[in-house]
């Protein structure tokens, strides 16, 4: 019978899902060959796939984390073009979407650092990336 290993399976998952605390990377977050774009772009120099409340040395995080990016748009059918416009000419230090949640820092134009192609393909992955 493949039932029991399945209910064993599904007993380990829910466990899994109850360790207090921890913050549970869905397959998507861990997709090496995105990690791979995102750490040659740059990227993860300011942002982590999942939230992290502060970072070690006690100040906010210095980007909002994939996750949340992912969360706040889910709903915004426009989201994916103006990403990925932020993402090449960086954000406007005077329209903040992220102030009091991170740093003090706008982000700068990424253009330099990857194509408009790469680009899209990166803000595809983190607009997927809702747990
Ligand atoms: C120097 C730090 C830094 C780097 C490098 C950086 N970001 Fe950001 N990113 C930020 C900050 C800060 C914000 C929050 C801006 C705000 O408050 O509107 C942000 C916001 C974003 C957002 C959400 C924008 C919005 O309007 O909500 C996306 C998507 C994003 N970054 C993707 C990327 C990608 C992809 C790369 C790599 C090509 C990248 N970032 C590199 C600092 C950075």
């Amino acid at each position: 019978m493949l039932l029991r290993p399945l209910l064993s399976r599904i007993a380990m998952l829910l466990a899994g899902a109850a360790l207090a605390g921890t913050v549970q990377a869905t397959p998507a977050e861990n997709d090496a060959a995105m990690i791979r774009l995102a750490t040659d772009s740059g990227c993860m120099r300011c942002h982590s796939v999942l939230p992290a409340p502060k970072r070690a040395d006690g100040l906010p995080p210095i980007a909002p984390a994939w996750r949340d990016i992912a969360i706040k748009y889910r709903d915004d059918v426009r989201a994916h073009d103006t990403l990925v416009r932020t993402v090449l000419d960086g954000s406007d230090p005077k329209r903040r979407h992220w102030a009091g949640k991170v740093g003090a820092e706008a982000m700068p134009p990424n253009a330099d650092a990857l194509s408009a192609e790469d680009a899209r393909v990166l803000v595809d992955w983190i607009l997927v990336l809702v747990p």
